[in-house]
């Protein structure tokens, strides 16, 4: 029995929640170990919808649900989630909630300094989510952040505030924004200690005993491998590691924990925010796969970008994020396209290349080689077996896994949780 880390394999939105949520119910724990509340996701339960953007999903299948040190945590935003989805009904206690204390806080002068330098780029702005993702893990690398332990220790605080606020309100100062007191982030960190620091603990510390035990235990990455900040269209990029390997480092495990990598890869491709995109498609295929797909952003509701699969992008998402299969989602949005096209190699400058170049000007110079095969005219939504689907959308997952190098193992055809076809049971890998 192993455990499972699922992983995005593209620009995220892939659908993850559904599986993860799918996942969770066979879990015992569920760790977020990178990112913060810059993701987001909906878990349709019977009559309720959960929207969850820091929150591990294990909570809503009354899991242990956990926050590791690799994620940046914004206080006032977890509280807003805890209180919504408390008043649904679900119970979050120290005892189902379980945050490492050396998580670093995201505070107001985060989110400001992230939308102040998103201004200040203008056309080369990066499309973040403006809720201070960057400058949050900025700080943590530069050894100024405050961390949830520091909160127990008034002393402490004192003086890295100080250190914090030299830092921010020169850069806010230089950008024309509005600055920061120390009396605003003290009122700020007062009022939310008493609530976050009971959910604080050493993390792993628990996970350990939990392995021991031999407790499954779920890693649930957020965003994709194409916005790791190291294997990703950096600069167009979040502002931390998503591939599976963060799991072991951003919860305290060892990375033997990892377990099975469970890749999650949309049949199609979209993008949020900003940066390079291959295979995107401005045309009416475009728009249709956008509205079929329903696909505007979970936390900032902006459209998103869409786009024919790009299996050289997910080949490398493969190599270097470790994964061992794919959730493919999203395939009934295909149904009825006369023809369906896959992304097999770039042209770069008149010279054909089979990976995705490292240089922002190249990557967005690369223009995509397609391989072109008839659609289905049936539909796929709904089907539960490889028998129900039509012989087109198997030729079509079968093509995708041999230009992968990695096997399907799961396959999502509708929003329905039960709407998977299941090819090999991750936690019996
Ligand atoms: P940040 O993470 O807010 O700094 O945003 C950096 C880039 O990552 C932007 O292009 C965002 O749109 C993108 N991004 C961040 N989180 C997600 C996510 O959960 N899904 C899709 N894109 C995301």
């Amino acid at each position: 029995m192993s455990n499972v880390t699922v992983i995005g394999t593209q620009w995220g939105d892939e659908g993850k929640g559904k599986i993860v949520d799918w996942l969770a119910s066979r879990a015992d724990i569920v760790v977020r170990f990178q990112g913060g509340h810059n993701a987001g996701h909906t878990l349709v339960v019977g009559e309720q919808v959960y929207k969850l953007s820091l929150l591990p999903s294990g909570l809503v299948r009354g899991k242990i649900g956990v926050i590791g040190n690799g994620v940046v945590v914004d206080p006032k935003a977890l509280m807003t989630e805890i209180d919504r989805v408390t008043a649904q009904g679900l119970v979050v206690t120290p005892e189902t909630l379980w945050i490492a204390e050396n998580a670093p806080l995201i505070l107001p002068v985060h989110g400001a300094l992230d939308r102040a330098r998103e201004a200040a780029r203008g056309e080369h702005k990066i499309g973040t989510t403006g809720r201070g993702i960057g400058p949050a893990y900025e700080d943590k690398v530069a050894r100024r952040a405050i961390r949830i332990c520091d909160l127990a220790e008034p002393e402490t605080l004192d003086w890295k505030l100080d250190e914090l606020l030299l830092h921010h309100n020169t850069l806010l100062a230089g950008l024309g924004a509005e600055t920061f007191t120390k009396e605003q982030l003290k009122d700020f960190l007062t009022e939310i200690t008493p609530r976050l620091l009971p959910f604080s603990c050493q993390v792993w510390d628990r996970l350990d005993e939990a392995r021991r035990a031999g407790r499954r235990i779920l890693f649930e990455g957020a965003q994709a491998v194409m916005l790791d900040v190291d294997h990703g269209t950096y600069p167009f990029v979040t502002s931390s590691n998503t591939v599976a390997a963060v799991a072991a480092s951003g919860s305290g495990v060892s990375p033997s924990s990892v377990g099975f990598v469970l890749g999650i890869a949309k049949a199609y491709t979209t993008r949020v925010g900003e940066g390079p995109f291959p295979t995107e498609l401005h045309d009416q295929t475009g728009r249709t796969l956008g509205e079929r797909g329903h696909e505007f952003g979970t936390v900032t509701g902006r459209p998103r970008r869409c786009g024919w699969f790009d299996a050289v992008l997910i080949r490398r998402a493969v190599r270097v994020g470790g994964v061992s299969g794919i959730a493919l989602t999203k395939l009934d949005v295909l149904d009825g396209l006369d023809e369906i096209s896959i992304c097999v190699g770039y042209e770069l400058d008149g010279q054909k290349i089979e990976t995705f170049p490292s240089a922002p000007g190249a990557q967005s110079r690369v223009k995509p080689v397609y391989e072109t095969m008839p659609g289905w005219k049936e539909t796929t939504a709904g089907a539960r077996s490889w028998a129900e689907l039509p012989a087109q959308a198997i030729k079509y997952v079968r093509r995708i896994e041999e230009l992968i190098e990695a096997p399907v193992t799961l396959l999502s055809t509708s929003p329905e949780r039960d709407d998977t076809i299941l090819m090999r049971d991750p936690f019996e890998d």
